[in-house]
């Protein structure tokens, strides 16, 4: 493994060293590697008459109109029902989709129809794992939102259901099947930052819809949200509007940052290296300013450490997220080697190579002055120090790709890019993150079993 990693990266390198020759002989493919951009293209299949897939929505809530409104991109695919917990919700999904759609507050009742083939699952996430069980064993094809589920001892179940019923299975974490990830996976591949170290992501944001403080629906009552079915499995407790509309601030229905956000980043670095996740997590962070009665951080840090495996070395993950960041930007996701980085998102990657340029230490400066061979001041030629390949123009983005990679798995009995397995795998260190947090010790995992490591 290691003789071919070190081929590939002697096979990158050379490339490299190519280009950057057709440079400096004036050629004008990499003349300006800061302006010129190599683009990502994605091929998409064709589907016959017979390949319609209908589907329901379970959950229609922001992220689950979204995912049924790219749905709805794919060619052949049909939206017949929507479910949701909300009357204003199941109104909203008339007036976009039509009257002619069936609405419920009852999931099973979407998962009784013979006429649907595949579910849409974007509750909060402390229904994720009960709706997939009982989807897949009711015979429908499962497209769930991320983190699979909202906790360590909830995954299991999930797995055991799509191999009993051999039903296709995908988490929505996007990012997967982009462009972006698809280029950072193969440019790691082929050596082209040299051996990976380390790895970090972070999130910045500030404004209050951002941090989680939605707005409330003036009719939210009793009246209108089956607020019975929304806590049946969990904690009862009288109805709360901002236990049912800003759930991501509660740990009995969202999983905090960390399951909301880092779980991104993990999916997309562990597609990219090949890797089954972390054995070792440690999170630290606070509540430092949104004092609105959440009771998750809105300052969260996690480092993860990765052994070494047959896919990559050992290497080390930090991820951050700020909910009070006035000035940072957002950032996404950036590896670094030892030869090099990547900044990586779903329609980009930018490369960099570090320069080979003259010392700018003093202390070596000096000793070279003394020694009698100082700095002549003639400048060097320098090899390609960054690239940016960009996606296409019109690229329907990774949310298409990652819908469609779903859709195209149920008519081909294909595979997908993000199944139960690789979904826990992404799912469990962020949740062991937040497991460290609320500890305050060090969570151990055994990313290949799928088992707490102590
Ligand atoms: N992949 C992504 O980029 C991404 C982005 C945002 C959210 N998400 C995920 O999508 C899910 C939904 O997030 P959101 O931002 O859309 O939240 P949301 O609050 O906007 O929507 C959730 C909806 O689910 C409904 N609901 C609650 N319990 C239900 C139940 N038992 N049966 C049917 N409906 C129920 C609610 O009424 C609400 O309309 C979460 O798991 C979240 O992590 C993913």
């Amino acid at each position: 493994m290691k003789e071919n990693s070190e081929a590939s990266r002697r096979g990158f390198i050379k490339k490299l060293a190519t280009t950057a020759a057709a440079v400096t002989a004036g050629s004008s493919l990499l003349a300006a590697d800061k302006h010129s951009f190599h683009y990502l293209k994605q091929k998409y299949n064709q589907y016959g008459p017979n390949d319609q897939v209908n589907i329901a929505l379970i959950g229609a809530g922001g992220m689950g109109t979204q995912d049924a409104i790219v749905a709805l991109q794919v060619p052949g695919v049909k939206l017949v029902a929507v479910c949701d917990l909300y009357d204003g919700r199941l109104n909203e999904a008339k007036t976009r989709w039509g009257a002619d759609i069936y609405t419920t507050k009852i999931y099973k009742e979407i998962l009784n129809r013979k006429d649907i083939d595949a579910v849409i699952i974007a509750t909060p996430d402390h229904w994720h794992q009960q709706i997939s069980v009982d989807a897949m064993h009711a015979g429908k094809h499962v497209y769930c939102e991320k983190p699979m589920v909202h906790s360590v001892a909830e995954g299991p179940a999930v797995i055991k259901a799509q191999k009993e019923t051999g039903k296709i299975f995908q988490v929505g974490s996007q990012g997967v099947s982009s462009l972006g990830n698809e280029k950072a996976h193969e440019l790691l591949k082929s050596g082209a930052i040299g051996e990976l170290n380390y790895a970090e992501g972070f999130w910045a944001r500030r404004a209050p819809v951002e941090v989680w403080q939605y707005p409330i629906p003036e009719d939210a009552s009793a009246q209108t949200v089956d607020w019975e079915t929304y806590v049946s499995n969990t904690q009862k407790r009288p109805f709360d509007s901002k236990r049912f509309f800003r759930w991501r601030n509660y740990t009995d229905y969202g999983t905090g940052m960390a399951g909301d956000l880092f779980v991104h980043l993990f999916s997309s670095l562990h597609f990219i290296t090949g890797s089954m996740g972390p054995n070792k997590i440690y999170a630290s962070g606070g509540l430092r300013y949104w004092n609105d009665g959440r009771e998750v951080p809105d300052v969260l840090l996690g480092t993860f450490d990765y052994g070494k495996t047959v896919a990559h070395p050992a290497f080390n993950l930090s991820l951050r997220c700020n909910f009070v960041d006035g000035t940072s930007g957002t950032t996404y996701l950036k590896l670094v080697g030892s030869e090099g980085s990547m900044d990586v998102t779903w329609d980009s990657v930018t490369l960099k190579r570090n320069k080979v340029i003259a010392s700018d230490d003093p202390f070596y400066i000096e000793k070279m002055r003394k020694a009698g061979q100082s700095d002549s001041g003639r400048k060097h030629i320098l090899p390609p120090e960054e690239i940016t390949f960009n996606a296409e123009k019109g690229y329907l983005g990774g949310p298409y790709d990652h819908m469609n990679n779903f859709i195209t798995a149920i008519r081909t009995n294909g595979k997908v890019a993000e199944d139960a397995i690789f979904g826990y795998r992404a799912a469990a260190p962020a949740l062991l993150c937040n497991d460290s947090y609320y500890k305050n010790t060090p969570m151990f995992w055994d990313p290949e079993k799928m088992k707490m490591a102590k």
